[in-house]
């Protein structure tokens, strides 16, 4: 079975980028273990803090995020680095070639369950006009990204990555420790039957969003006339990692049960590389009215809706927003 690094040379990624994502991936494995000990490692539960984003911490998203900053402070190969749970970008090495968005510990209620839980990471070529530690290093178009990936921490750890050249999964050996090319090529069909959406925020969905989702549940006996089965893992990894694996459309829409946060999830590192992905294989990831990879980011923490997964079926969706 071939390994990690090989296999993206074969694809023609460079030393550097490929030494970057082999640094980041000795944090997930760090963090992999410390998942596997759970409760004999002291780091469940939550802290005291709130981040940026008003959420409290979980032990093991400042655990996640400290071993994934050290890593990447360290390697040389990081000129600026944005994370969930930092307030600002934090400046690394001056000469850093890249700079890199990341969600530590992605679905972190479902840590004190004992369920899925992952990494997301987005990497863009560092801007020599900027100095390191300015917030328009990351506020690039998710198109400039040159490579995306996350880590699913489940029953195996997985990692799905893409530098441009399709969407490759590989699956952690914990006996020796190295990625094993698991899945090449991956390709999401453009039709399912499945979809992925918090449905206890129904009544604070937009029109659009409401319509297409009577739609799906009406069934057979519906407009759709056929029969839709629904997931939802609560960790955005995961529920992309199905899609990935089998199809779907998932997504977290805009609601106003909080008029001041009308999106959930955050653009530059969680939206951004999970659209690359999906793009990379084949799927589409929308807004419901734009492209998400087009946007063009004003904030670092700045959140944004989304409708991603099998083409035809956020296509459809994509037909109940249009005016
Ligand atoms: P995070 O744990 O990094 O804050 O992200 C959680 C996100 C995403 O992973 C998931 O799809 C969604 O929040 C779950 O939201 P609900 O709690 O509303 O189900
Ligand atoms: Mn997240
Ligand atoms: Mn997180």
């Amino acid at each position: 079975m071939r390994r990690l690094a090989p296999t993206l040379r074969d694809d023609g990624v460079n030393s550097d980028l490929i030494f970057l994502i082999r640094t980041i991936l000795a944090a997930c494995k760090e963090i992999s273990f410390r998942l596997t000990q759970g409760e004999l490692a002291g780091v469940l539960g939550s802290t005291l803090n709130e981040n940026i984003q008003g959420e409290t911490q979980k032990k093991l998203d400042i655990v996640s995020n400290q071993l994934i900053k050290d890593v990447l402070l360290e390697s040389g190969f990081v000129r600026s680095i944005a994370s969930e749970e930092e307030e600002h970008v934090v400046a690394g090495d001056p000469n850093g070639k890249y700079i890199v968005a990341y969600d530590p510990l992605d679905g972190s209620s479902n840590i004190d369950i004992n369920s899925l839980v992952g990494t997301i990471f987005s990497i863009h070529l560092a801007d020599d006009q900027l100095p390191a530690d300015d917030d328009r290093q990351f506020l690039k178009p998710g198109s400039a990204q040159v490579c995306a990936g996350y880590v699913l921490y489940g029953p195996s750890t997985m990692l799905a990555l893409t530098t441009g050249k399709g969407v490759k999964i590989f699956t952690l050996d914990k006996t020796h420790g190295g990625f094993l090319l698991t899945h090449d090529q991956v390709t999401i069909p453009k039709d399912t039957q499945e979809f992925a959406i918090n449905a206890s925020n129904q009544r604070f969905w937009e029109p659009p969003m409401q319509q297409y989702i009577n739609d799906l549940l009406a069934g057979k006996e519906g407009p759709r006339e056929k029969n839709f089965n629904m997931r939802w893992i609560a960790a955005m990894v995961a529920d992309v990692h199905r899609v990935l694996s089998r199809g779907g459309l998932f997504t977290y829409p805009t609601d106003h049960k909080n008029p001041e946060k009308p999106y959930k999830l955050r653009l530059l590192y969680e939206a951004n590389p999970m659209s690359y992905l999906v793009e990379q294989a084949g799927g589409i990831s929308s807004t419901g009215y734009e492209r998400i990879m087009s946007i063009q980011p004003e904030s670092l923490h700045q959140r944004v809706s989304v409708i991603l997964g099998s083409e035809n079926e956020v296509r459809t969706c994509e037909k109940y927003h249009q005016p």
